[in-house]
């Protein structure tokens, strides 16, 4: 009867650290997590360890990728990973900045607002708004018809419209609709 192979699957995962296991000669060789109802190993390369020994403690969100090498015959699986990289928890809204308050800045996506620079004027959004509430987004639209005077913007729910608006000029559009205690500086 032929032995059925292994295979390597590259995956990857996020979970919660745990901790790490020794091998059979107490080398720290092996990192726990946990994802949902299910606890995983994964061997850790050699050079990674020491700065993961070093950074991560007990109850950090982590993303891995690596491999998982699934043995068909013994209905078994394990992990040997290549990257362990650290999630970030999402960042606090700056102090005092209106709790609660529900706001939309609407950018014009089409080709002539684009060729104005629409792109980034939502990047410069996105940038700056990671400082603020969830409740606060930006969404990308259709033609505004005033597209020789692009990029055009609203916010909502002032349903104050900009036209010509620069990355430059974000922080103080924002400011002005949603204004913060203390003003982020530009990135
Ligand atoms: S293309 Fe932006 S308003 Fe028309």
């Amino acid at each position: 009867m032929s032995k059925l192979a292994k295979q390597r699957i590259p995956s990857e995962a996020e979970g919660q650290f745990l901790g790490f296991l020794p091998d059979k000669d107490g080398k720290l060789k092996y990192l726990r997590w946990q994802a949902g109802a299910e606890v995983f190993a994964g061997k850790i390369p050699k050079p990674l360890r020491s700065e993961l020994y070093r950074s991560l403690k007990p109850g950090d969100r982590l993303q891995i990728a690596g491999e998982r090498e699934v043995d068909p015959f013994k209905g078994r699986e394990k992990w040997v990973l290549c990257r362990v990289v650290p999630v970030q928890a999402s960042p606090k809204a700056a102090p005092g900045a209106e709790e609660g308050r529900k706001g939309v800045v609407l950018v014009c996506q089409k080709s002539d607002c684009c060729r104005r620079g629409a792109m980034a004027v939502m990047q410069a959004l996105q940038a700056h708004l990671a400082a603020y509430p969830e409740t606060i987004r930006v969404q990308g639209v259709g033609c505004m018809k005033d597209c020789k005077r692009g990029p055009n913007v609203v916010f909502l729910p002032d349903k104050a419209r900009y036209s010509g608006v620069s990355p430059q000029g974000i922080p103080a559009l924002l400011q002005r609709h949603f204004p913060l205690a203390d003003p982020v500086p530009s990135p």
